[in-house]
């Protein structure tokens, strides 16, 4: 058994949707969290400068003592994930990818699979490769989202919203003419606007949520390896961003259903 903190990160707020579910799910779990807030987004970036910025993210978190890593974030995951765990062998460090698409296989009818994600996820062809390794058969259709992140970072999220649901059904509409039944949030900014994307594709397709499967992926990873913390274990959950404490707080109220002032802080990412 191990009561260290979990690091959980992401390029910014996206990664609340793994915390989320780590709260709800596995609640005596220590969290230290990281959105790169000053940085974001990520998913506009060339892999070498996404790789730098995350070797950075993570040597922070590793200054917090942390016993895993989470990369909360598919652009992330996709792109630097090898570097990742290349550069910190003594830790699991466990991503999104294999975990949504094990999700988004078992949740396939017609096996029409439909992903929404950053430029940089899809240039990356990760998800392809992962879902035709489970069923060569799977149809896979991927939309780059670029206008997302930016809106949801600015806390446009809610149905009712002009902005993020015009870009939404701009992305979707491809995929609804597809026909998946399936649409795998591959950017873990996007559960934020599940309701969004979840009126426009209607009944019959099923969502899934990135962060929340990798929640579990680590998880699974801490069980295997005897990592998990005690039963009774007291879980303290600290939160840190590199630039706008006050928006951050604000989403991560909306989303967690929750105050985190007082557990939040800004820091200088430059610094590791
Ligand atoms: N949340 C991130 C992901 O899962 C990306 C956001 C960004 O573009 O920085 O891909």
């Amino acid at each position: 058994m191990d009561n260290r903190p979990i690091g959980v990160f992401d390029s910014g707020v996206g990664g609340l949707t793994a915390v989320r579910a780590m709260l709800r799910d596995y609640p005596n779990e220590s969290i230290v969290y990281f959105g790169d807030t000053a940085r974001v987004p990520y998913g506009n970036r060339e892999k070498d400068d996404i790789t730098n910025l995350s070797l950075q993210d993570v040597r922070f978190l590793r200054s917090k003592g942390v016993k895993a890593v989470l990369i909360a974030c598919n652009t992330i995951t996709c792109n630097a994930g090898e570097e990742l765990s290349a550069d910190n062998p003594d830790v699991p460090v466990v991503g999104t990818v294999d975990a949504a698409a094990a999700a988004a296989a078992a949740a396939t009818k017609n096996g029409r699979i439909g992903i929404i994600a950053t430029a940089a996820t899809v240039r990356s062809g990760a998800y392809d490769v992962a879902l035709k390794a489970i069923n060569p058969d799977f149809q896979v259709f991927s939309q780059g989202c670029p206008k997302l992140v930016p809106l949801i970072e600015s806390n446009h999220i809610l149905p009712g919203d002009a902005l993020i649901e015009e870009a939404a059904a701009e992305y979707l509409a491809p995929l609804k003419a597809e026909g998946v039944d399936v649409v795998i949030l591959g950017c873990t900014h996007y559960p934020l606007i599940s309701q969004v994307v979840a009126n426009y594709m209607g009944e019959g397709v099923a969502l899934i949520d990135s962060g929340a499967e990798s929640a579990k992926a680590i998880i699974k990873t801490l069980t295997e390896t005897g990592g998990l913390a005690e039963t009774d274990a007291k879980a303290e959950v600290n939160y840190y961003c590199s630039a706008r404490l006050n928006d951050f707080e604000t989403i991560a109220q909306v989303f967690l259903n929750k105050d985190i002032h007082g557990s939040a802080f800004e820091i200088n990412i430059e610094e590791y």
